[in-house]
């Protein structure tokens, strides 16, 4: 049985303040996403000054998401909120809120996987995607491919085994002097670079698996863009200097994206997280899918960053009418995607 209203959808893990509504047919009725300013100075999030954010915020955004859905809290069928991964005192102003709110409407609470938002936002970009499908899920905590066997069922084909892939190009940009977080600047800076004109490292592993590595390209670039600076190494145009950066990145996800697609004959790969903005990653994908007659599946730029309508949309197929009591849901921050909720840490 589905939900018999719209859910409401709370996200509060990292450094964005969301809220978003889906109707009972899975549609968004709005996604309302404030990103944190206070860390930009900081070269990264600050724990304790996200929490702050969250917990001042998230009720303007929350009655916005309602407002720009047409409905009122007595509306809702169920609330949904991001459980974990992330940083605990952050889901715990998300967690806490939306207890409170299901308690007091008698609502099912709905607590859910980030990365299975993030996981879930290629279906909800297009309902009648094949199963099964493989996403890779790139943002600034996490790397990792996926194969969706069917809805809320993931089989995790790789992850990364240092940095992140968003990390890795913040850092970078970091030190290049772009604010905190630099993916947006070092896409912009790139756009008209030559992807050659730097042969910067690519991880390799034994055996082939389909883990990543970019703490050793991250490196590289640090380096390489230091002698430059100093003049040990020849200058280079920014822009080349940033398009093949990008592209050793983007080249090592697609490499292990495109062989999971061959080794499981998997027809349509589909892209998640912030790092899924990326502007070449999202050419390069469709580009392979067209060469290849496979489907590739890139959600809009909003629906890859945080956000609230994610979760919402995870909450909606989760939905049942005897879903207990809210008071046993907790933050989990190191809550593994495809395993249960743990309970009691
Ligand atoms: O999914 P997300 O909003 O938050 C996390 O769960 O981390 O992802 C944020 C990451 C950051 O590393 C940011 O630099 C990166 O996504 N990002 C981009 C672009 N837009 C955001 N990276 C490359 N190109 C972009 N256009
Ligand atoms: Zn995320």
């Amino acid at each position: 049985m589905g939900a018999p209203g719209p859910v409401l959808g709370i996200e509060t893990s990292c450094d964005e303040t969301a809220a978003g509504v889906v109707g009972p047919d899975g549609r968004i009725l709005s996604n309302v996403v404030f990103s944190h300013t206070v860390h930009a100075a900081y070269g990264g999030v600050v724990p304790e000054l996200a929490s702050r954010e969250h917990a001042g915020r998230l009720p303007a955004i929350v009655n916005q998401a309602l407002d720009q859905a047409g409905i009122g809290i007595g509306d809702l069928a169920g609330i949904a909120v991001t459980a974990g991964p992330g940083l605990v005192g952050c889901l715990l102003v998300g967690v806490a809120f939306a207890r409170a709110v299901a308690k007091v409407r008698n609502i099912p609470l709905l607590p859910v996987n980030h990365l299975e938002g993030h996981a879930h936002t290629p279906a909800m970009t297009d309902p009648a995607i094949d199963y099964p499908h493989l996403v890779l899920i790139a943002s600034g905590g996490h790397t990792s491919l996926v194969l969706v066997e069917k809805v809320g069922v993931f089989r995790l084909l790789g992850q990364t085994r240092d940095d992140a892939a968003g990390e890795a190009l913040d850092k970078v940009g970091k030190w290049m002097g772009y604010d905190y977080p630099a993916g947006p600047a070092l896409d912009q800076a790139g756009e008209h670079g030559n992807p050659n004109a730097v042969a910067f490292p690519r991880a390799k592993f034994e055996g082939q698996g389909y883990d990543f590595s970019f703490s050793g390209v991250k490196t590289a670039a640090a380096q390489d863009w230091e002698q430059r600076q100093s003049g040990k190494r020849p200058p280079i145009d920014r822009a080349d200097w940033v398009a093949s950066f990008e592209t050793a990145i983007v080249d090592a996800l697609c490499d292990s994206l495109f062989r999971a697609a061959g080794d499981f004959s998997i027809r349509t790969v589909a892209l998640a997280g912030g790092v899924a903005r990326n502007s070449r990653w999202r050419r390069m994908v469709s580009a392979w899918a067209e060469h290849t007659g496979r489907k590739a599946v890139v959600p809009p730029p909003d629906l890859c960053a945080d956000n609230g309508a994610m979760i919402a949309g995870v909450g909606l197929y989760q939905w049942r009418p005897d879903m207990g009591d809210a008071s046993g849901v907790d933050a989990v921050p190191n809550w593994e995607l495809g395993k249960p909720m743990p309970v009691g840490v």
